[in-house]
């Protein structure tokens, strides 16, 4: 068991790992050894059968940000008209200045599902998505701010083309990663453990201080 010092610091990056889409350095590159040190602690993640099969895909080269950025921005305007939302500041933010990110890491699966069937599909992405979360973590332990996206999923062939993957790969998220700067990132407003853990069957709720 960690100390107490020690276990607020993971609870707190745990808990902390919010999207950064603006308070980010651009102009500040991050050092190719900063984001291998990250993902040899994402790859301590759990990983099911295939072992191993993620792949991790660092763009640091303009060419391929900017034709990424057109990628994202096409994405998110037409899930935005989809569904007849407007495009939010934030989300603003990141796609304009996108192609200036300095990296973006694409989590990435050697090999297709199987079968079309749930327990296939959980055991898939539930092989390479625990990476993911544990990369955006060692990330924000480090400073560097990150968002989970996952909008360039849907576009497999445009973005496989780009990154000169071969057939029977897939792409899952993409973090586009800055140092932050001026970010401060805080617990998000979430319903407590008590309101969504049920005890043996579903639908049964306890209170904190009942046995
Ligand atoms: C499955 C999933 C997909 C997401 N895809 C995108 C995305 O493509 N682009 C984006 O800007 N944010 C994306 N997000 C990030 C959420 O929008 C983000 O979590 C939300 O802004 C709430 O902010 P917070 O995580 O800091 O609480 C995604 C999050 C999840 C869980």
């Amino acid at each position: 068991m960690l100390p107490d010092n020690e276990l607020d610091w993971v609870d707190e990056v745990l808990s902390t790992a919010r999207s950064v889409r603006r308070k980010l350095d651009f102009d500040r590159a991050i050092e190719r050894g900063v984001l291998l040190d990250c993902i040899d602690v994402a790859v301590q993640a759990p990983t099911g059968i295939p072992e191993e099969s993620w792949r991790f895909v660092v763009v640091d080269d303009l060419r391929q940000k900017k034709a990424i950025a057109e990628q994202y921005h096409e994405q998110l305007v037409n899930v935005l008209k989809s569904r007849d939302l407007p495009m939010k500041p934030t989300h603003k933010a990141l796609v304009d200045r996108l192609h200036e990110i300095p990296a973006m890491i694409f989590v990435c699966v050697d090999g297709e599902p199987n079968e079309d069937s749930i327990g296939s599909h959980v055991a898939y992405y539930g092989s390479v998505l625990p990476a993911a979360w544990s990369l955006m973590l060692a990330l924000r332990a480090r400073g560097i701010g990150a968002t989970w996206t996952t909008l360039l999923s849907a576009c497999q062939p445009q973005i496989r083309e780009i990154l000169g993957m071969p057939r029977g790969t897939i792409q899952t998220i993409m973090l586009p990663v800055g140092y932050t700067k001026g970010a401060v990132l805080k617990r998000a407003q979430r319903r407590p453990a008590e309101q969504v853990t049920f005890w043996n069957t579903w639908g049964t709720l306890k209170q904190r201080s009942l046995k």
